[in-house]
Order: structure tokens, then sequence, then C-alpha cells
């Protein structure tokens, strides 16, 4: 039974989590950097690098502080190696290579998107489980969706850690459409959450909006053309004529509504095309889209059993670092201190 540290900073959270046995979270601290974004409405990679220097050390004495336990007790250090934004991976990165390098233990490079998918297999925080959940018997093969602010791709998933990419989106990821409805809608960024929030309380069958699904057998998605079907019917035509203020409460809430329906339909689709085409015997689906209520209302029932991470590890967190470093490291897959930080999917996602 091992206990991993776990650290990530692929993109704009640094995070640090205690993991035993893959699966008890005892700590999972997250610095969001949202505040220092907000004001672009999207993530500056270099700005992002700097707070994760700030951030990294702190964060990481914290998780072992909360997990009371201390460096020299922990039996391995796991970082988040791939994709993400370069300067942002290399802190999280060197701070493992090095924790690993001076206490000598082993290091253990991690996907980010397999880490997504593997999220389901998470206890609650708090929970400390004794005996399996069916949370621990997702049974496999089954169809990975990984739905965030940057990936939108569909996968096979054979084991976790044999895991086929099939379809990906081909323009916009539907949490980066949900963060640019959000603006055109003068909501916060990031935008999941308030649009989920107001969708809850439109009609989703007001505005029929676009579903785009491409050919009839791609397991690919796109969502530009929604993201611009929905600017088109708030500001008129060209999007020029007026903007979101003169819409009535109810009327955003209706868009909002709307435009969850059109995209809990693709996804929902695709899935289908995908069971349909590898025969599996599940659905795993994380990523910080994963956290949407309207979605996971709108899972529960389907064709196959579907597994959704705990809340607090939808969104980007170390606590799926560490846990997927542990059933890599019970295959003996484990690092050296050459291991590099790498921008792509080892699996190819974009
Ligand atoms: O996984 P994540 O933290 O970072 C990436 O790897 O991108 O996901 C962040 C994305 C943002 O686009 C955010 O708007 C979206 O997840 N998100 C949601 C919800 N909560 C967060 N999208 C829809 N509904 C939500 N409740
Ligand atoms: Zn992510």
């Amino acid at each position: 039974m091992a206990t991993i540290l776990g650290i990530e900073s692929t993109c704009d959270e640094t995070a640090a989590a205690v993991v035993t046995d893959g699966r008890t979270v005892r700590s999972s601290v997250v610095a969001s950097q949202v505040d220092l974004h907000q004001v672009y409405r999207g993530v500056v990679p270099e700005i992002a690098s700097r707070a994760h220097i700030e951030n990294i050390l702190p964060v990481i004495e914290q998780a072992l502080k909360q997990a009371n336990i201390a460096l020299a007790d922990v039996d391995a250090i796991a970082a988040a190696q791939r994709p993400g934004l370069i300067g942002s991976l290399l802190i999280g990165v060197t701070a493992a290579k090095t924790l690993a390098w001076s206490l000598d233990k082993p290091l253990v490079g991690v996907d980010h998107v397999q880490a997504h998918l593997y999220s389901v297999m998470l206890d609650k925080p708090g929970q400390t489980a004794a005996a399996d959940t069916a949370r621990h018997r997702v049974p496999l093969p089954a169809i990975g969706l990984v739905c965030s602010g940057g990936h939108t791709a569909l996968y096979h998933v054979r084991s976790w850690t044999d895991v086929e990419l099939i379809g990906q989106t081909i323009d916009d990821a539907v949490g980066e459409a949900y963060d640019k409805v959000a603006a055109i809608l003068g909501l916060p960024y990031p935008g999941g959450r308030p649009i989920d929030e107001l969708a809850a309380e439109g009609d989703p069958q007001a505005i029929r909006f676009p579903r785009s699904t491409l050919d009839a057998d791609s397991l690919d998605f796109s969502f530009s053309g929604l993201k611009t079907a929905v600017l088109y019917r708030v500001r008129g035509h060209k999007g020029r004529e007026r903007d979101a203020s003169s819409l009535s409460p109810q009327e955003l809430r209706d868009v909002c509504a709307g435009f969850q329906q059109a995209c809990i339909d693709v996804l929902r689709l695709k899935l289908r095309r995908a069971i349909a085409r590898y025969g599996a015997r599940a659905v795993v689906i994380g990523g910080g889209v994963s956290a949407n209520r309207g979605l996971r209302a709108a899972m529960a029932s389907f064709e196959r059993p579907v597994f959704f991470p705990p809340m607090a590890y939808c969104t980007d967190n170390a606590a799926m670092i560490g846990g997927l470093a542990d059933v890599l490291l019970n295959e003996g897959r484990t690092a050296d201190l050459s291991m590099d930080a790498i921008t792509f999917s080892a699996i190819g996602a974009r």
C-alpha cells in the first residue's frame, strides 16, 4: 500500500495531494490562479508559470501538513508530466524530480488526460474506504470522455494505463465553448458553473441551438458553430446589433439552458456512437465539465453504467495524479531524472 505525493501544474492550477493506495485522498490542495487570469478571460502562459513558482512549495507543504505526513514517509513522488503549457509543466516536474532525487524516492510521470479519466476511481474527500465501493469496480473496457477547458476527447479505456484516443474536438473544447458563451453573455470567467446554474432555471426547449455531429460515423466534436449561433442569437446580425444586456432574465436563462442542452446532446450522441463501435462495458467522464449538473442528470439513465469523479476532482487537481501514479508504480513504470515536461499527451489528444 503506497502513499504518493502527487503534483499538478499543467495549466493554471498549482496543486499537490497525498493519496494512499490510489484511492484514499489524504489531502488535496489546489491554488487556483483564476483571479490572475480572469481579466484576460483565458490563461496567460507567462503569468501562469510565474504563479506556479510562487505557489509550488507552499502548496506541497500544505498538502503534507493536511495529510499529517512527513516527506520521509512518502513512498513516491509523482508529477503531471504532459500535456500542458511548457512553462507551467516545468515547475511541477522540476519540483518532483528535485524531491525524488533528494529523498531517494521513486519518481513517476503521469499523463494529465489519463489522470482525468482515472479520477472516477478516487474516494470522496474525507472518505477512507476500507471496502470496495461501486466506484472501485468500474467495468473495463470503458469509453472515456475528457471534457474540460483544454480538452474534449473520447478514449477507449482498456485499462487505466492502456488508453487509446478515438475522437476529439476539431476546434473548441466544450469547456472553452462554455467560457466563450459566458463572455458573450457577460457572465464571469470561468463560465461553466454560472451557465450551469442559470441553465437549471431555464427552458432547454425554448431555443434550439444547432448540434454539430459531423459525419454520420465521426467520433470527433465541433463546438465553434454552437458558440457562434449563441453569439448571433444574443447580439443579432453579425453579432453587432445589441448585447446581452438586452436579454430579459428569463431569456438569459433560456439561452444558457438551450446552449447546455446542445452540448449535452452532442456528448451523449458521441458516447453512444463510441459504445456501438467499441462495445464498452461502462462510461467514465472526467475534466472540468464533468462537474456540470445538467450533464450528470442527463447521464443518470444511460445504456451503460456511467462514472463521474467526486465533485472536488473534476477540475484540475493533484489527487488524480497521485492516484494514477499508484497504478503506474505497481506496473513498475517509474521515471528517472531525465524525465521531461512535454506539451502533448502520450495518448495523442489535442
Ligand atoms: O479540467 P479543468 O480545470 O482545466 C482544463 O484542463 O481545462 O477545466 C476547466 C473548465 C473550464 O472551461 C470551466 O468553464 C469548466 O471546466 N467547468 C464547467 C463546470 N465547472 C467547470 N463546465 C460546465 N459546467 C460546470 N459546472
Ligand atoms: Zn485538466
